[in-house]
């Protein structure tokens, strides 16, 4: 029979890799008790309608790289491909709003988008992301951003680089909008069909487009930084003030517009150069008008999220973190031995001790092997004469060195 593999753009997490995972995930979670952000779980997968009004039907990621069907009572649903929207479909249904704001929130999640599968580019990944909701300051903008550096810092990941942009508020971007339609009217036939169609929905998203052409057309148009009222400026400026004064460099990159619609005023990005063209690891900023789209209040939000992939292939080499082993392992000879390491084995797991001993029957030698194989910290050969006597040789597996214990003071060694 033919072989089953894996769908293309999806990967397994093996053993050999899962607790990278999980210690990227701990560190996360460290830093979210330490920013005080309370966890929120939205379901994988959300009404289409979500994603369409919430990152907007003009966005890449909705027209072209949603896992979109009917389910079988004729609904369309989506599979989620970024968490915000689901999140603030969740503020509205569950009238958070009402209780005490800002709500800080994180999330660690699977998402799914159609993408043409690359080095840091799945078709499911992982995001970890953060959203506040109910804070309009520059603060919690600050605080977004802060958050994001820390990861990196915490995770011992150099060479990252924070980029900053300012794309103004609904009524700046309603002016900007009109300033880029007459910059480019004039080279519109020059532009591909699908940017064609843009410039006369949301002429701002022509700045996605991966054609060259369209790029080379829209290099030299007026920036939306330099169009923003003075509200979203002086807003923009506290931003940059209260990085200064924590110590976080960034760079002001006039073209990230990011790719999702519901973005207002700061947006960021930290990118770097060490994974190849999917640089980017962590996008965000804010979204004033995201509830409202959804159908609630005009409750603000800010937020980021990163992905979980990307970080790991930036985090090779600078993450000091090993696989856990086994504390101690338990060699049996004789029938009254096994017995005897049925109970230590059940006792020592109940009081936090990674206890192991051979599931498959190996010789004595075998089994010698295989502890040193799954790294066993140290093991214990137990025979009629240890019994008799009450005295276990615990041997420390890195040093060789034993000491012989009664069965009650072998968690005393190996928990040293
Ligand atoms: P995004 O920029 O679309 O933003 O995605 C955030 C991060 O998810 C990216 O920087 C990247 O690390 C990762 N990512 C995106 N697509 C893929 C992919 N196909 N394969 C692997 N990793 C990927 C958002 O999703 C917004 N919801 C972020 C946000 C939260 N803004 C405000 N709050």
């Amino acid at each position: 029979m033919a072989k089953l593999t894996a769908p293309k753009g999806t990967k397994d997490v093996l053993p050999s890799d899962s607790y990278r995972w999980q210690y990227v995930e701990s560190v996360l979670k460290q830093i979210c008790n330490d920013f005080n952000f309370k966890e929120i779980r939205t379901p994988t997968f959300e009404s289409t309608e979500v994603f369409a009004r919430g990152v907007g039907d003009t966005t890449d990621v909705v027209t072209k790289e949603m896992y979109t069907f009917l389910d079988k009572g004729g609904r369309s649903i989506t599979l989620r491909p970024e968490g915000t929207a689901g999140v603030a479909r969740s503020f509205v249904e569950n009238g958070l709003y009402a209780g005490v704001l800002p709500l800080k929130l994180f999330y660690l999640i699977s998402c799914f988008r159609y993408e043409k599968p690359q080095a840091g580019r799945l078709r499911e990944f992982h995001q970890f992301g953060v959203e506040m909701l109910g804070t309009t300051t520059p603060n919690s903008d600050a605080e977004a951003i802060i958050f994001g550096a820390e990861i990196f810092k915490r995770l011992n990941i150099g060479n990252i680089t924070l980029n900053l942009n300012n794309i103004g508020c609904k009524e700046c971007r309603k002016a900007y909008n009109e300033k880029l339609k007459a910059f480019l009217e004039v080279k519109k036939d020059s532009l591909c069909e699908t940017c064609q169609e843009r410039l006369g929905k949301n002429p701002m998203r022509i700045f996605d487009c991966k054609s060259e052409v369209c790029q080379s057309l829209i290099k030299d148009a007026p920036t939306i930084f330099d169009c923003v009222c003075d509200d979203c400026r002086d807003h923009f400026n506290t931003v940059t003030d209260i990085l200064d004064t924590v110590g976080i460099t960034y760079k002001i990159d006039k073209g990230i517009v990011r790719g999702l619609d519901y973005y207002s005023k700061t947006v960021f990005e930290f990118v770097s150069d060490n994974i190849g063209a999917q640089g980017t690891v962590l996008g965000g900023g804010r979204y004033d008008g995201l509830i409202a789209d959804l159908g609630g209040n005009d409750a603000p939000g800010i937020g980021f999220a990163m992905g979980i992939e990307r970080l790991l292939l930036l985090a090779e080499g600078a993450m000091e973190v090993f696989e856990d082993t086994p504390d101690v392992f338990f060699i049996p000879i004789g029938d009254a031995a096994k017995k005897q390491v049925y109970q230590l084995v059940y006792s020592l797991r109940g009081q936090g001790i990674s206890a192991e001993y051979d599931l498959n029957a190996r010789s004595v030698k075998a089994q010698m092997k295989y502890a040193d194989k799954i790294g066993a910290k140290y093991t214990v050969v137990i025979g009629d004469d240890e019994i008799a006597q009450g005295s276990y040789p615990v041997k420390n597996m890195s040093n060789g060195e034993t000491v012989n214990v009664a069965p009650d003071e072998i968690i005393t060694v190996v928990k040293a």
